[in-house]
This record gives structure tokens, C-alpha cells and sequence, in this order.
């Protein structure tokens, strides 16, 4: 029986080129790990954790980590990328339902993945896992639209998909997490890498962009071949990109007990 009981966003269409997505900055994760004052030993739980962006990171600051995550093909991804560290265990749930015990955590992290859950759910469900002093993390990359390359490439989309929208990937949390009456004020960590890539590689990676694959429909294959071509002719074999990751580190409060 499947403990899924929550709809959840089924990656497996992008599965096979997301582990190609960028890493997070790791001057990010060093600073919001400070935040939250977490040790060596410690455990956590990462949800969503797909292709283990953020799980494996974590792991390499010692903690222990419970990764969660729905889509069967991104968990196999997920697995076989994690297989060399003896503190990972994997199991199948979604943010709203993690399946995973009570008070057992000190931190709840979501890479890339709080955009998408029930939102208030996902920080009840957080709560529930968490020990008292306990923190939830969010956090995602976003591309720098300064850059003129990543400029052109957003006119490109906007001209083939009027009225694209990166919904909640992009939007401050700060919002719902205070709403929610069950965490402090977020702290806000930014931090911009530049990656040097492959061409090729990136490109391909963007055919695992489920924000755009899905408002794109049938045009998704024209889009990437537009990005592909505007690669080559402006950046050549190798590829300049600044993306900008972006955290929030909030603790439970005190008071959460009651709202839980
Ligand atoms: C964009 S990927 C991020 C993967 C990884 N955490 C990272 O940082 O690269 C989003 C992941 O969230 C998962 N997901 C979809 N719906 C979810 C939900 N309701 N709760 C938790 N995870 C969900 C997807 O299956 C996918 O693996």
C-alpha cells in the first residue's frame, strides 16, 4: 500500500536530465546550516528530495538524512546518487504527508520543492517533525534575467508561451511561513554562483523544467530547440550562467505545540 495519500507533482517526465540542474551555492548551505546550528550527527529530513541536490550537500556537512520524495523515478535517481553515504535512507511520501515520525528531526528542508505542495500543510506537516528549536529551510535557484544571454532566452519563452508564469518557484515564502502561526520570521541567505558549462548539457537539462514544460503543451519541443540555437550562436560550446540561490531558514516557535 502507498503511503502517497496527497496528489503531488509527478516529475518522472523530467526525471532523466534534472541531476544536470546546477548545484546550490554552497556558500548558501554553509550559511543557513549556521542559522539553524545544526551538528555533525544531527538529523534531518529532506522533502522532495528528488535527484538529491540538496540532500547530498547536507550529507557532506554530516548530518543524517531521511529523504522523501514521491516520484518513483526521481527516488531511483535520488538512490543511486546517495548510495556511497551510510546516513541516507530514502522512503516515498510527499510534503503534506511525510510519513516520517514526530518531533524526530532538527531540520525540514525543501530544495526546490515547497513550491509544490499545499504550502500550509507541508508547514503543519514540518512542524510535526520537528524538535522543539527545530528549523524548516526552503530554497531554490534562479537564473540571473540580467544577464543578456538569460534575457534573450526569457524573451524567447514569452514570445512562445504568452503569459508564462514561474508561479511559486519564484515567489518570497516569507508570507505563509509567518502565517502560519507555527515559525519565526525567516532569515533570507542569497548567494550568486557563476557556473561554467557544457552547452549542450545545460540545454538538454532545461527539457526537465516542469514549470515550463507544462505551460508550454506541445510547443515544449520548439522552445527547447529555440533555447538549443540560441546557445550555440551566442555562447558557443561552453556556457556562462549566474543563478542566484535563494534561502530561507525559519525556527519553530515556542509556541507552535497548541497549532500543531
Ligand atoms: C524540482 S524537484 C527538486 C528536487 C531536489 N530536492 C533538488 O533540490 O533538486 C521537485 C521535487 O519535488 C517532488 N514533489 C512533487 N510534489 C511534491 C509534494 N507534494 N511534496 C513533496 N515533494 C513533491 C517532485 O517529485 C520532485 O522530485
Amino acid at each position: 500500500m502507498t503511503q502517497v495519500e496527497y496528489e503531488y507533482a509527478d516529475f518522472t517526465a523530467y526525471a532523466s536530465t534534472y541531476e544536470q540542474r546546477p548545484d546550490y551555492a554552497p556558500r548558501a548551505i554553509e550559511a543557513a546550516l549556521r542559522v539553524t546550528g545544526v551538528r555533525p550527527g544531527d538529523p534531518a529530513c529532506d522533502v522532495g528530495s528528488g535527484s538529491a541536490h540538496l540532500a547530498i550537500p547536507l550529507l557532506e556537512h554530516g548530518l543524517r538524512v531521511d529523504a522523501v520524495e514521491p516520484t518513483a523515478a526521481m527516488r531511483e535517481i535520488g538512490q543511486r546518487r546517495t548510495a556511497g553515504y551510510p546516513t541516507v535512507s530514502w522512503s516515498e511520501g510527499v510534503g503534506e504527508r511525510t510519513g516520517r515520525p514526530d518531533h524526530a528531526y532538527e531540520l525540514v528542508t525543501f530544495g526546490s520543492s515547497f513550491d509544490r505542495t499545499d504550502q500550509p500543510a507541508a508547514l503543519r506537516e514540518t512542524a510535526r517533525l520537528l524538535r522543539p528549536g527545530g528549523h524548516f529551510l526552503c530554497c531554490w535557484n534562479h537564473r540571473d534575467f540580467d544577464d543578456p544571454l538569460q534575457a534573450a532566452i526569457q524573451d524567447l519563452i514569452a514570445s512562445k508561451v504568452p503569459g508564462f508564469r514561474y508561479g511559486l518557484r519564484r515567489d518570497d515564502p516569507t508570507r505563509v511561513i509567518v502565517d502560519s502561526g507555527l515559525f519565526t520570521e525567516p532569515v533570507h541567505i542569497a548567494s550568486t554562483v557563476v557556473h561554467e558549462l557544457d552547452s549542450a548539457a545545460w540545454c538538454a537539462a532545461w527539457s526537465s523544467h516542469m514549470t515550463l514544460g507544462d505551460q508550454a503543451g506541445e510547443q515544449f519541443e520548439e522552445v527547447l530547440d529555440g533555447i538549443s540555437a540560441l546557445v550555440r550562436e551566442r555562447a558557443g560550446d561552453r556556457i556562462r550562467v549566474p543563478y542566484t540561490t535563494r534561502m530561507w531558514v525559519a525556527k519553530l516557535r515556542e509556541d507552535a505545540g497548541d497549532a500543531r
